[in-house]
């Protein structure tokens, strides 16, 4: 852990495993409640568990005053016709608010909060997107390249991923006839909740 000011590159993607100190690769297989098709899930693991997407973290003490930050890439492509996505999640301490810029391909990020209110922003090259605290987020990768966000956060935030187990972001993003399409999870067809 560095205590002196320092610097480190986000674009070159050679230095990717020197610039960050974490690196998670989530695969299909760990996503298995998170896309509505199950059918599509099964033909797609019958064939191999692809990573879905990456994170590349520079941590730092968990104390409040620290940031942390990071890449996050997300895969094109889609489990039927929903596209590739992270998990999601809220913040462990709520009143923490994160900061995502959009370095490479286009998408959206979800977010819900738990009064019942969604939002949902476009994530293309050079737009930053401000997640206000006490709100859950999810990136979609709607393009045919990967999404590459670099994102920074209150360094002890945490991560609470159970909330949203429990029930699942409100809305899901599918495409319709090519198109990115916001979908209310109580109109999607039971066989695919
Ligand atoms: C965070 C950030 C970000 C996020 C990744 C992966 O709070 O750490 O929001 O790094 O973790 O985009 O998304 P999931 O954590 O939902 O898998
Ligand atoms: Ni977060």
């Amino acid at each position: 852990m560095k205590f002196r000011p320092y610097g480190f590159p986000i674009l070159d993607l050679s230095q990717r495993d020197t610039a960050f100190d974490n690196h998670i690769e989530r695969r299909l297989s760990s996503l298995r409640n998170k896309f509505s098709d199950d059918e599509a899930m099964r033909e797609m693991l019958a064939s191999g568990d692809p990573v879905i997407y990456e994170v590349y973290e520079s941590r730092r003490p968990e104390v409040a005053g620290e940031l942390a930050s990071g890449l996050s890439i997300v895969r094109p492509g889609s489990v039927g016709a929903e596209y590739f996505m992270t998990k999601g999640h809220y913040h462990s301490v709520r009143d923490t608010a994160e900061i995502y810029y959009c370095l490479q391909g286009q998408g959206l990020l979800l977010m819900e909060n738990e009064e019942g209110d969604t939002a949902v922003e476009e994530f293309r090259p050079g737009r930053v997107i401000y997640v206000t605290p006490c709100w859950a987020h999810r990136s979609i990768n709607t393009g045919r390249e990967e999404l590459v966000t670099f994102f920074v956060y209150p360094a002890n935030a945490g991560h609470d991923y159970e909330a949203i187990d429990a029930t699942g972001f409100r809305k899901q993003i599918f495409a319709q006839n090519g198109v990115p399409t916001i979908v209310e999870r109580a109109s999607v067809p039971k066989r695919l909740q």
